[in-house]
């Protein structure tokens, strides 16, 4: 985690071991190049005509011995067409300057990339994600490896963000001190989703929970076990769990930063921390991936930890059902017909659909906080993959205005969602012969069904399902946890708590 702050002012004043600045293509300064271009006598403008640097997006170029400057090197970066100049292409560049400077000895840097305009794009979340980016571009997980990877001797700690006037430095300044929150919560969740399923069990979620109130004792945070669950009749969710030698928890986080009697959000999230698909057990290939079936429950972690770094003045819940799903001679088997907590009867005939299993149960528990409104998030459905790629996250929702509002929060925080229908003609794939419904629903509209499932559990309050399986985790050589949807969410609960 970087510190970063902001800051407005020449580029040719600015102290530092390294100043950022742009240009597109093709040999285009930017304004706070051309000023340092004048400053120094023309000194880029000679690297540039020399053909070094062509302005291409995300290419750079570190200089020495620039006149007339007070910092100590220049590193141009490419910033593409200046038309087609946009956000994703500042955060490329941005992300493409960091990673030049991480191994480079340069533990500080100034950047006169956030000063550069952007239409329809507002300040505070050029900040933000230029914040995120750089995080993102330097996060690593090896804390498990006996020799990591070469470490840069001297890493980046410190970016200054410049903007483009002494107006709005105020809020400027509050939009860095959020982003430093959310990238913290998106680090830790990360962490937490790509432990390996031996370490990360339910219990150990449930650990990390907990310490959450080490940091922000205003937090209450309480683990239910096996028993208290029996007695409040979560056999859905129990069942999955009956395979595992790794006991089930559901862990509940209750952060009250509003008036008492205020409704809150109640946030859930899947926290299956190993999917190996139980009796109805997955093919071999890629069957590690299945340790991220818990990135739901990463994420609301990761939300608490925001919210109650933030101190927003709004009630949040966070329930993580979290079990393991293993075969084995206890487990739960097609055919099974178990009852919920809600008195629905549900009859398994597949035992790799567990998430909704746990889901129900982790829904109807929900209910018990009378919230506003309830979002759950889940790595649920393979068929969301096939559906809508690695892009958005599949969104469902039983209320017209909390869609367009989650909508609206990803085409901002660019952490995107595309609306999935949530019609009644899917509940008929559901129908069971022997109970009130079957957990699955054949192979067409796969995550369709899956939010139909669920569904039936939350007639009682409004509510929307993020399937997060297509974009909690990239696969690849750069396998690992985005800590998505956590980005779109704090942009979602930072409004709400603007009001
Ligand atoms: N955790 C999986 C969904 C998944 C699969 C997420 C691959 C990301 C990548 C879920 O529990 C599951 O197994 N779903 C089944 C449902 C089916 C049995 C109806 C699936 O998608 O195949
Ligand atoms: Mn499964
Ligand atoms: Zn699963």
């Amino acid at each position: 985690m970087l510190e970063f702050s902001v800051k407005s002012g020449a580029p040719e004043k600015q102290r530092s071991s390294c100043l950022i600045v742009g240009v597109y293509e093709a040999r285009k300064l930017s304004e706070a190049a051309e000023t340092i271009d004048k400053s120094s006598g023309g000194y880029l403008s000679a690297i540039t005509r020399r053909g070094d640097m062509e302005g291409e997006l995300g290419d750079t170029l570190l200089i020495h011995g620039v006149p007339n400057i007070q910092a100590e090197r220049v590193l141009l970066v490419g910033l593409g067409k200046e038309r087609e100049f946009d956000l994703p292409a500042l955060l490329k560049a941005t992300t493409a300057a960091v990673k030049a400077l991480h191994y480079r000895g340069t533990t500080e840097c100034v950047s006169h990339l956030t000063e550069l305009d952007i239409r329809g794009v507002e300040l505070e979340q050029i900040l933000r994600q230029s914040a995120l980016a750089i995080d993102a571009a330097i996060y690593r997980f090896d804390q498990l490896k006996s020799s990591p990877d070469p470490a840069p001797r001297r890493p980046l700690r410190k970016v200054t963000f410049i903007t483009p006037s002494r107006r709005g430095l105020l809020e400027a300044e509050n939009a860095v001190r959020e982003a430093m929150a959310i990238s913290s919560g998106i680090a830790l969740t990360k962490n937490l989703a790509n432990l390996p399923p031996n370490l990360c069990t339910p219990s150990l979620l449930a650990d990390h929970a907990r310490k959450l109130t080490e940091t922000h004792p205003h937090l209450a945070v309480e683990v239910l076990d096996q028993s208290r669950m029996e007695t409040l009749g979560m056999h859905a969710l129990l069942a999955v769990a009956k395979g595992s030698t790794e006991a089930p928890k559901l862990i509940v986080m209750e952060h009250l930063g509003g008036e008492a009697d205020t409704p809150p959000i109640v946030l859930v999230g899947k926290g299956v921390t190993f999917d190996s698909g139980g009796i109805s057990l997955k093919p071999g290939l890629d069957m590690d991936q299945m340790k991220y079936d818990m990135a739901g429950a990463a994420a609301v972690i990761g939300l608490i930890s925001i919210v109650a770094e933030l101190k927003l003045p709004i009630n949040v819940v966070g329930i993580v059902p979290t079990v393991e799903n293993m075969p084995s001679g206890n487990a739960l088997k097609p055919g099974d017909i178990i009852k919920s907590m809600s008195g629905q009867t549900i009859e398994v005939l597949n035992t790799d659909a567990e998430g909704r299993l746990i889901l129900c149960d982790a829904l109807t528990y929900a209910k018990r906080f009378k919230p506003e409104l309830v979002i759950d998030m889940a790595t649920l459905t393979g068929a969301c993959v096939i559906a809508l790629g690695r892009v958005p996250s599949g969104l469902f929702s039983n209320t017209r205005s909390l869609a367009q509002e989650l909508i609206r929060a990803g085409e901002t925080s660019g952490d995107r969602v595309w609306e999935l229908p949530l019609w009644d003609e899917y509940q008929a794939q559901l129908k069971s012969n022997f109970a009130d419904m079957a957990n699955i629903g054949g192979r067409e509209g796969g995550a369709l069904t899956a939010a139909a499932f669920l569904a039936r559990f939350t007639k009682d309050y409004k509510w929307a399902h993020l399937d997060i399986a297509g974009t909690a985790w990239v696969t690849g050589d750069n396998k690992g946890a985005t800590g998505r949807p956590v980005a779109l969410l704090s942009e979602f609960l930072i409004k709400r708590a603007r009001g």
